[in-house]
């Protein structure tokens, strides 16, 4: 596997790629656990979203943008795109040159961390993709967890809309959440969707008047704890604040006004990019 370099004082540079603003969640999370870093996002809003697209396709575009930030002077990777993590991840890592970081194996160690009752399966809430691949229910096997998976399609564009608070979003999450309990109760719902941290409070508010209290775990915070073991100097604030550079294939004007949303933090400036070329 190829690796870092430790030791170094200068400040390491990590890239963050999503197929839209999702991702922002994660870095979010990096900038809380890594400050002594700088970042790359690439958020590749022209062909969002992933979630409905192939393995092949998505495969395709995630080793465009993984050049793109390696060329921009990314030195590791964060796939924060729960879909490409999935699908694309298994086949890019063997070749790459710098390490490639996805969400799935640290989002289903939290959910083992978060489970009291290992006989309860995990309910993975993500896109089509993911939930065709099944790459969450064999990450969790790892862990000894069974899983429920379930495919929230509409989720997304909901979020997209900004109706994070929405009854037309609380009516669509309580039909998903009927739906995957159906047959099996489960111990802990994984959000298994760069877009789903956004609607933690109302998927949470819905989990528990159908099934009592239960954990809601989401991967960025565990991704950006998996990073900071490989990190380990990027984890104390340094004088200088992270310089953050943004990258969308779409609307920079767009990126900014829902950028900001997600990330929590203003976006100054956003730079258009072509991933085709
Ligand atoms: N980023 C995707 C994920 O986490 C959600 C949006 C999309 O479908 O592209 O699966």
């Amino acid at each position: 596997m190829s690796s870092v370099a430790s030791g170094s004082t200068e400040r390491p540079c990590i890239g963050v790629f999503d197929s839209g603003f999702g991702g922002l969640t994660v870095l979010r999370a990096l900038l809380q656990h890594l400050p002594g870093a700088d970042y790359l996002y690439l958020g590749d809003t022209a062909r969002l979203p992933y979630g409905s697209k192939s393995a092949e396709t998505i495969t395709r575009y995630t080793a465009a943008a993984i050049r793109t930030l390696t060329g921009h002077g990314a030195q590791l990777v964060v796939i924060a795109c729960n879909t490409a993590s999935a699908l694309a991840l298994p086949h890019l890592q063997a070749n790459s040159i710098i390490p490639l970081v996805g969400v799935i194996q640290p989002g289903a160690q939290a959910a083992k961390l978060a489970t009291k009752d290992t006989s309860q399966p995990i309910l993975v809430l993500a896109t089509e993709a993911t939930v065709a691949s099944h790459a969450y229910q064999q990450a969790c096997a790892e862990h000894g967890l069974s899983t429920l998976e379930k495919a929230c399609p509409l989720l997304v564009p909901l979020v997209e809309e900004g109706w994070t608070d929405h009854p037309v979003t609380r009516q669509v999450a309580e039909i998903y959440l009927n739906e995957a309990v159906a047959t099996a109760r489960p111990g802990a719902i994984l959000l298994g969707c760069t877009h789903y941290p956004l609607l933690r409070p109302l998927l949470q508010r819905s989990a528990e008047s159908l099934l009592g209290p239960i954990p809601v775990i989401d991967s960025a915070e565990a991704t950006a704890l998996h990073v900071q073991t490989m990190l380990p100097q990027a984890a104390h604030a340094s004088p200088a604040q992270p310089a953050l550079r943004f990258f969308a294939t779409d609307s920079p004007q767009k990126f900014q006004r829902l950028g900001q949303r997600f990330l929590a933090h203003p976006i100054e400036s956003v730079t258009l990019l072509d991933l085709d070329t």
